[in-house]
């Protein structure tokens, strides 16, 4: 089975902060978990380079845009590899493998005739690379999202018929059974688009005629292809289209558009409307997340209130950034971060529940067992507790891009076995029962190897630690995906008895403010 999960190509004239990390960490936690469930996964990102706005950033910077983008561009990629981020490709809009394939899209639909040339006069908005009507600004004429006041332009350009899409498309977002559905999530958003949509659709410019910073159109080359186009095609192009069939068919539809709410409409209808027009198969999921502020503010460079991963990960560490990033706020409505409720998550979850609960473990086994699992009846009864809370819990919350909820269940169990660790009183039975002191420490690290497992796909490298720390044989990622198909726990358990376990240094050293 296959799995085709995207995130937003990011525009180049900013620098990568928490927000684009935000849906980055998502994507890859889902795509990390895809593969532990043994789905042949393509997860792809990258970055938007054309149109008005980058243009301008290169002006602004005395840079050719080109160049601008290789720098930005790179940015991007340093913070993916610094938060462990495991796209299997990256995508830039001005790589010639993205030349082709939008022209390509773009050459079919002016063939089959959605696209015509007209005059037109609109407000656009750079920050959004959007026209918009009078009547989509605010009472002071300026744009929702930037605040700006967009200029009014007036432009001979060519046109995409979206008007004609409009029942196609109601279709196949209202009607579960349609061969091509495409389910909008969360389902308030989805009907908010679905209100819009009924109440009718207008054409959507499809190219532009003052912006040289773009992909000239195959069949006018004094125009370049409007920003967004180009922008939503790269989905395709990551899979090899137009070149690479092969690999193309293997992984089209994608499984899962994932975003924030301000791009839904683009990835909701204006792309499958282009598909539709292309005639190629609808994306199955869009999911779009809400903002994040921090302290209440919209995060922006020109207030001066962003997080970079960097500040994250040198706070908290990188898996520890990773987990806090995407479990502060539910995943889908809009939340509040701010750098009091990441370090009191951090320590209550990290450093507290989890880091205690291994770290109380390794100490006790070492102390009384040499640092080896002990030599004991194999009780699971506790690895199969957490096991059950997890099966119940964990799957169908990643699923359904409950992540937030899925990292809450593993809280859970992670208690679980902490209350149990608090009625046995281990220290006591030092004293008391070795035999069952033997017994105690086994079954917390069966259930730390359960745990160690589900945590994988927020932080990867912690949990291969925790599997070496607790004597776990074989690769933790063969065996969870083992596990995953089955759920069966081997009759000795993960950490067999005799396994020499690792002395854990603080795996979560508390954070002060
Ligand atoms: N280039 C377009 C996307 C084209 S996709 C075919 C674009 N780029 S962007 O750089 O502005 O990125 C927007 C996306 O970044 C959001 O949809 C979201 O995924 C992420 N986020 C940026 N800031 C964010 C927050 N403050 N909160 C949550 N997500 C944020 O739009």
């Amino acid at each position: 089975m296959k799995f085709y999960i995207t995130t937003p190509i990011y525009y180049v004239n900013d620098i990568p902060h928490v927000g684009h990390s935000y849906t980055t960490i998502a994507a890859d936690i889902l795509a990390r978990w895809k593969r532990l469930n043994n789905y042949d996964v393509f997860f792809l990102t990258g970055t938007d380079e054309h149109g008005a706005k980058i243009a301008a950033a290169a002006k602004e910077k005395d840079k050719n845009a080109l160049e601008l983008c290789d720098e930005m561009s790179a940015k991007f990629r340093e913070a993916w590899d610094l938060l462990n981020i495991s796209n299997t490709d990256f995508v830039r809009t001005t790589e010639q493998r993205h030349v082709l394939a939008v022209n390509k899209v773009v050459q079919t639909l002016f063939d089959k005739g959605f696209i015509f040339s007209k005059k037109y006069e609109g407000f656009y908005c750079i920050g959004c690379e959007r026209f918009y009507a009078q009547k989509d600004l605010d009472e002071n004429g300026c744009c929702h999202f930037h605040k700006t006041k967009p200029v009014l332009q007036s432009e001979e350009n060519y046109f995409f018929k979206l008007s004609s899409f409009q029942k196609s498309l109601l279709e196949r977002i209202t009607d579960k059974n349609h061969k091509e559905h495409i389910d909008i999530q969360p389902e308030e958003r989805r009907n908010e688009i679905v209100g819009k949509l009924k109440l009718g659709l207008e054409d959507v410019s499809f190219s532009r005629s003052a912006i040289e910073w773009g992909i000239p159109l195959p069949f006018d080359k004094k125009q370049t292809v409007y920003v967004w186009i180009d922008a939503l095609i790269n989905y395709i192009t990551g899979i090899g289209y137009p070149v690479d069939e092969t690999k193309f068919q293997k992984f089209w539809p994608a499984d899962v558009h994932l975003m924030a709410k301000d791009i839904l409409w683009f990835h909701s209808v204006i792309w499958p409307a282009i598909l539709i027009g292309a005639n190629l198969p609808l994306p199955k999921k869009v999911y779009s997340h809400g903002f994040f502020t921090l302290n209440s503010n919209k995060m922006s460079k020109s207030l001066g209130n962003v997080i970079s991963p960097k500040e994250l990960v040198d706070k908290y560490g990188v898996d520890a950034a990773r987990y806090l990033t995407v479990t502060l706020i539910p995943f889908g409505p809009d939340g509040d971060i701010s750098w009091q409720g990441l370090t009191l998550k951090y320590n209550t979850d990290l450093a507290n529940n989890l880091g205690n609960l291994i770290s109380r473990t390794i100490k006790m086994a070492e102390k009384y067992f040499d640092l080896l699992v002990p030599q004991t009846i194999p009780n699971l009864w506790l690895a199969k507790n957490a096991a059950a809370l997890l099966q119940e819990n964990f799957a169908s919350n990643m699923d359904n891009i409950q992540l937030h909820k899925a990292a809450e269940s593993l809280q859970d169990a992670i208690t679980l076995v902490n209350k149990q660790i608090e009625t046995d009183a281990p220290w006591k039975l030092a004293r008391t029962d070795m035999v069952k002191l033997a017994t105690c420490i086994y079954s917390y690290l069966q259930a730390a190897d359960i745990i160690a497992m589900h945590l994988l796909p927020f932080m990867p490298t912690l949990s291969e630690e925790i599997w070496r720390i607790t004597g776990a044989t074989g690769s933790i990622i063969e065996t969870a995906k083992k596990y995953f198909t089955d759920r069966v726990i081997p009759e000795t358990g993960f950490s067999v008895a005799g396994s020499q376990l690792r002395v854990s240094g603080i795996l979560f050293p508390r954070v002060t403010e």
